[in-house]
């Protein structure tokens, strides 16, 4: 996770998040939500717009970040477009990797801690944000509130599913493992579907940068192949400036505006399908 030091509210919300998420994140579950959002047949719109929409999202599990979500968008491209200069898709990255969070604007029943519904015209948090980790096998120690989250998840009753392999092989690749659902995923299925036209290290920053029990915990080693490693580096390098780049100084978005829509129109154009 992010952040290690919480107290008070901000930790109970944090923890209540992630209660919800170790509870209702299972394989049916994400095979569910794979098949319902991988169609991409939600609504047509351009980067732009998307990014405004983002606007109006407010991540609970993330606790450094009270302002509009497209700041932290630009803020990251800029971070990584001081540091790579030379690297326009890098820096497209950046503003891309936390457009799958438009999910949570998507009208969906929410559930409660003991499994009832709660009235919502919102997507429920816990399958938008927070730090990911594959379902269908045991879960590791690094892993936020892995001690004390589990305990009312079926699939850790489940012998197909809480073996250290679960129902994967050895080394089989993080291609073939089933994330729990969340932001990362629904963007990298949403470039997925729309072919944009970016490197594969671009995929694996997005679809893995929440991925902290991995790319921080170094966990789940014993799934990935030799392409995750080496991807391994890049989303670690993309890490640093999701991170560091937040602060109050809010940038000139009108003034950045048409550098970035150069990038779009070079790597991901036009109306796009979500
Ligand atoms: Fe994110
Ligand atoms: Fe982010």
């Amino acid at each position: 996770m992010k952040v290690i030091r919480l107290a008070g509210p901000l930790l109970d919300r944090v923890y209540n998040t992630y209660l919800l998420m170790h509870t209702h994140q299972t394989v049916d579950f994400v095979r569910k939500k794979g098949a319902e959002y991988g169609a991409c047949a939600q609504r047509q719109m351009s980067i732009m717009e998307a990014l405004d929409l983002l606007d109006n999202v407010v991540d609970e599990s993330d606790p450094d970040v009270d302002f509009p979500n497209s700041y932290h968008a630009y803020q990251t491209a800029e971070g990584i477009r001081q540091a790579h200069p030379d690297k326009d898709w890098f820096q497209l990255v950046g503003l891309l990797h936390d457009m799958g969070k438009i999910l949570a604007l998507a009208g969906e029943p929410q559930v409660n801690s003991r499994g009832g519904s709660v009235c919502s015209s919102r997507m429920h948090s816990w399958a938008v944000v927070g730090d990911t980790f594959p379902v269908g096998c045991r879960v590791q120690e690094s892993v936020v509130f892995s001690d004390s989250t589990f305990h009312d998840n079926p699939d850790t009753k489940n012998p197909l599913y809480n073996s250290q392999y679960g129902i994967y092989q050895p080394h089989s690749g993080l291609a073939n493992v089933l994330m729990s659902w969340g932001h990362d995923e629904y963007m990298y299925k949403v470039m997925k579907f729309n072919n944009f036209a970016l490197p594969q290290e671009a995929f694996y920053m997005i679809r893995f940068h929440s991925f902290y029990p991995w790319h921080t915990g170094g966990d789940y080693m014993h799934l990935c192949s030799n392409e995750d490693l080496r991807m391994l580096a890049w989303v670690k390098e993309f890490n640093k400036f999701d991170l560091y780049t937040k602060c109050k100084d809010l940038p000139d978005v009108t003034q950045l505006k048409p550098y970035y829509q150069s990038l779009i129109d070079k790597y991901c154009p036009g109306q796009l399908y979500w």
